[in-house]
C-alpha cells in the first residue's frame, strides 16, 4: 500500500484556533473537569484512502466533523477508538503513560475491524502535537489528567457492505478529573445475566464502538439498581467472568495471589497488564485464567478472595464493594476499599505523575 507520509517526519498543518478559550474560563473548567464533558481549543485530523494511503496530516480548531450522510460508520459502525491520558509532572512537564501500547492495540482494533492500521509513529506524534497546542489544557490538580480520545472510521459514503476505501483518523482531548463521581471510593456494580458483551469470533477484544452499543442496555440496567457499572459474563456458558463496560476486573485472594480473567472477548487493559506487573514486582503471583462467578461468591463468602477491584485509564483502579444480581449479592456497598487495591492505585498514579522512578520506563515525555 502506498504511503505518502514519510515514517519518521510527520508534518501537520496547523491552523489555529481563532478565539481559543480564555484563561479565566479556562481555569474554571481545569479546577473541576468532570470526565469527557468538556474538549481542548484544537484536534488533529489525518486522512487515509485506499490510492493514498496515510495523508493529510493537520491540525484544526475544535469543531464538527462534516460527513456525508452515506459515510459508512453511520450505517455499519467500522469504527475503533483509545483512551490514554497526558499527566502533568509537579515541574510542568507533560508525560503520558505506555502510548505505544495504545498505539499497538489501536492496531490490533483495526485489523479486527477491516480498518487500515496507523503507523505507531504517527500515533504518538498526533499526541505530542496536540499537546504542543493545546498544553494549556493539561491540569495540574492532584489525580487530574488530559485525557486523549484517538478515534477512526470508515468515511466512504457507499451503501454496500465492505470494508470502506476512505478512512479519517482524528484526535481529541478532554481534561479529565475522577470517572466515578465518588473518586476511588468503593463501587457498587452490577451482574448483567439478560446481556452479552461480545461472543466468541467476535469483536470483543477490539476497542469498537459497537461493543459499547451493545452494553448499553445493561448499564442502563445497572444504574436502575443503583449500580455504577456493569459486570459481563462469557456468552457461552453465562459462569465465567469478563469484563466492566469500560474496565477490566481483578480478584485479590487472601494469600495476596492476584487473579483476572483470561479471554480472547475481553478488551486487553493496559492499567491491568501495569498493576499486575507492579504487584508482581513486590512478590505477589498473578493468575491470568477463568475465573467463574461461583469463585467469587463462594472465595468471599468464605474469606479466600479479600479485595475486587475494577481498573482501566479512566477509572485508574477502583475497589468494587458490591457486586448485585438478580437474586444474590456478594460483599456490601459500605465495604471499605482494600488496602492492596489502595496501595497498588497509589503506586500506579505516583508513577504516572512523577513522584516515584518510572523503573519500567512507561512514561514518554510529550511537551519537549
Ligand atoms: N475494558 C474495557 C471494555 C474498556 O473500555 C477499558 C478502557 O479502556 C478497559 C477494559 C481498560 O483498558 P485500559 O486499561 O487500557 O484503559
Ligand atoms: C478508558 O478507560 O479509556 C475507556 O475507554 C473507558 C470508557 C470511558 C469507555
Amino acid at each position: 500500500m502506498k504511503n505518502l507520509l514519510a515514517d519518521s517526519t510527520l508534518e501537520f498543518a496547523r491552523t489555529l484556533h481563532d478565539s481559543p478559550r480564555g484563561e479565566d474560563d479556562l481555569s474554571r473548567i481545569l479546577a473541576e473537569p468532570g470526565f469527557g464533558e468538556v474538549f481542548t481549543d484544537h484536534m488533529v485530523d489525518i486522512h487515509w484512502s485506499e490510492k493514498g494511503g496515510w495523508h493529510r496530516p493537520r491540525v484544526l480548531p475544535y469543531g464538527p466533523i462534516s460527513l456525508d450522510p452515506a459515510a459508512a460508520v453511520l450505517h455499519y459502525g467500522q469504527e475503533i477508538f483509545e483512551g490514554l491520558k497526558a499527566y502533568r509532572h509537579a515541574d510542568g512537564s507533560i508525560w503520558t503513560f505506555r502510548p505505544v501500547e495504545n498505539a499497538k492495540r489501536f492496531q490490533r482494533s483495526a485489523r479486527r475491524m477491516a480498518l487500515p492500521e496507523l503507523p505507531i509513529d504517527y500515533f504518538v506524534a498526533s499526541l505530542r502535537e496536540l499537546i504542543s497546542v493545546d498544553h494549556r489544557w493539561v491540569p495540574s490538580a492532584p489525580e487530574t489528567s488530559l485525557y486523549f480520545r484517538p478515534f477512526m472510521f470508515a468515511a466512504e459514503a457507499f451503501l454496500g457492505v465492505r470494508p470502506a476505501k476512505k478512512v479519517y483518523y482524528h484526535l481529541i482531548a478532554s481534561p479529565a478529573g475522577a470517572y466515578f463521581k465518588s473518586g476511588p471510593a468503593p463501587v457498587s456494580i452490577w451482574l448483567s445475566n439478560d446481556f452479552s458483551r461480545a461472543g466468541k469470533g467476535g469483536t470483543g477484544a477490539a476497542k469498537t464502538g459497537g461493543n459499547y452499543a451493545a452494553s448499553l442496555i445493561a448499564q442502563q440496567e445497572a444504574y436502575d439498581h443503583g449500580c455504577q457499572q456493569v459486570l459481563f459474563l462469557d456468552s457461552v456458558e453465562g459462569r465465567y467472568l469478563e469484563e466492566l463496560g469500560g474496565m477490566n476486573v481483578v480478584l485479590v485472594q487472601r494469600d495476596g495471589t492476584l487473579v483476572t480473567p483470561d479471554s480472547d472477548s475481553i478488551l486487553e487493559g493496559i492499567t491491568r497488564d501495569s498493576i499486575l506487573q507492579l504487584a508482581e514486582d513486590r512478590g505477589h503471583r498473578v493468575e491470568r485464567r477463568r475465573v467463574s462467578i461461583d469463585e467469587w461468591r463462594e472465595g468471599v463468602a468464605s474469606g479466600e478472595v479479600t479485595e475486587v477491584f475494577a481498573c482501566g485509564t479512566a477509572a485508574v483502579v477502583t475497589p468494587i464493594a458490591l457486586l448485585k444480581a438478580t437474586d444474590f449479592e456478594i460483599g456490601a456497598a459500605d465495604a471499605p476499599a482494600g488496602e492492596l487495591t489502595l496501595s497498588l492505585r497509589q503506586e500506579l498514579t505516583d508513577i504516572q505523575y512523577g513522584r516515584v522512578p518510572d523503573r519500567h520506563g512507561w512514561l514518554t515525555r510529550l511537551d519537549s
